[in-house]
């Protein structure tokens, strides 16, 4: 995908060039998983894999949406966003037109036309680049004057308020904010953030997409944090000035693990342990020590699974192969990455290791699980931006050939 296609995929559907055309990228985490609900820090990068956007405004209020990857349209009846159960992938674009309306922007209608290649359910956050990257449009064409801060809560809220999902501010964090060769840590309670340089040299960054996802990824995501916020309340009551788990230290946690289910205190265990483990990373970062980043990476790992019980077979598999090669020096450090259940393992490996390591996994994961292994190295990118300002047309707006027949768009 790039500039150019998703340019003339929009004047075939509006047959009119689109005011402007940018790129909102997918996601890394380096470290710092499932911290950001909870407060903590996270360090997640934006990365050369994204979605790409054109759009331009509308004057009649509604919202035209083609998805070209699915090769499918919407539109909106009137300016009101309404939830999609069809059409779902819509609700991530008509989300963060709901919560902007609610905090009374005035814009009018848009047509998009969006595609990319961030891989769907591995992870990356596809999904937070759509919403992030369409704040970011809509802004831009509107001049509504938003801070890049605002831009990531709104989308943050249009997912968790109108998608339904109760995730956390970093996946539209990294998509935004991102910084070329860079990680961002964010604290999730103060929003302050830093760049730290990654400039592996010798080192390399690669995903293993497990090629699996859970269904129950969105409900067990859900009861994570309702199980988080049961041992703050739990917590609470012994310290008063707790407020949520980034203010529970390990010594407090363990003298106190009697009063919580055995179930909750694992799960708090796992995110006041990894609440440190982004800290000392930045630490070892800072030293460009990667021995150190990785033997975290590896930590991580076993909390999600043993704590935090967010694993599944085949990550832990594509996990313990990168072991093997730990001895050696070839592979640092590798867990999986994002939400859980499925989705990608990131790898900090010698560059020089990447293919021996590679085909060794891929034939293993193949002969075991009959998946063929997708591997992705990333570089890390500049966050959401725009790629292209088109010169605005003198606005004309032409009726599309299509009908809405049973809620779903029919083209003429
Ligand atoms: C998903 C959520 C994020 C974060 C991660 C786990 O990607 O969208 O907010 O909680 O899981 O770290």
């Amino acid at each position: 995908m790039n500039a150019s296609i998703i340019k003339s995929t929009f004047l075939t559907h509006f047959s009119t060039p689109p005011a402007l055309i940018a790129r909102a990228p997918g996601r890394i985490n380096l470290i710092g998983e499932h911290t950001d609900y909870n407060h903590g820090f996270v360090l997640p990068a934006a990365i050369d894999k994204a979605i790409w956007m054109a759009a331009g405004p509308r004057t009649d209020g509604r919202f035209a949406f083609f998805a070209h990857d699915l090769g499918e349209f919407f539109i909106s009846e009137n300016e009101k966003p309404v939830f999609q159960e069809r059409q779902s992938w819509a609700n991530y674009l008509l989300g963060v037109v709901s919560e902007a309306r609610k905090d009374g922007l005035v814009f009018g209608g848009m047509n998009l036309v969006f595609g990319g290649d961030v891989p769907l359910g591995a992870g990356l956050s596809s999904s937070a680049a759509i919403e992030s990257g369409a704040m970011f449009i809509l802004n831009e064409l509107y001049n509504l004057k938003l801070s890049k801060m605002e831009i990531v809560r709104l989308a943050q809220r249009g997912e968790n308020h109108f998608v339904g999902m109760k995730c956390g501010i970093m996946d539209m964090f990294a998509s935004v904010m991102g910084r070329e060769d860079h990680v961002v840590r964010l604290d999730c309670r103060s929003l302050e953030y830093e760049y730290f340089p990654f400039d592996a040299l010798d080192f390399s960054l690669v995903l293993f997409d497990s090629g699996v996802k859970h269904a129950l990824v969105d409900s067990e995501y859900n009861t994570r944090r309702e199980e988080c916020e049961a041992g703050v309340s739990i917590l609470k009551k012994f310290d008063s000035s707790i407020s949520s788990l980034r203010d529970v230290s390990l010594p407090f946690l363990k003298k106190h693990e009697n009063e919580l289910l055995a179930t909750v205190f694992k799960r708090c265990k796992f995110i006041v342990e990894e609440i440190g483990r982004v800290e000392r990373a930045c630490v070892a970062l800072q030293k460009s020590d990667f021995k150190t980043l990785g033997k975290l990476m590896f930590e991580c790992h076993e909390g999600l699974d043993l704590d935090y019980a967010v694993c599944v077979p085949e990550t832990n598999f594509l996990v313990e192969s990168a072991q093997r090669f730990s001895p050696q020096g070839m592979v640092l450090g590798a867990r999986q990455m994002g939400g859980g259940f499925g989705g990608c393992t990131i790898n900090l490996l010698k560059t020089s290791a990447l293919t021996a390591f590679s085909e060794e996994t891929s034939a293993a994961y193949r002969q075991v699980f009959g998946i063929d292994l997708k591997i992705y190295p990333v570089r890390l990118t500049a966050g959401t931006e725009v790629v292209q300002t088109l010169s605005l047309p003198a606005f004309s707006f032409q009726p599309l050939p299509f009908t809405i027949q049973n809620g779903t768009t029919k083209f003429k």
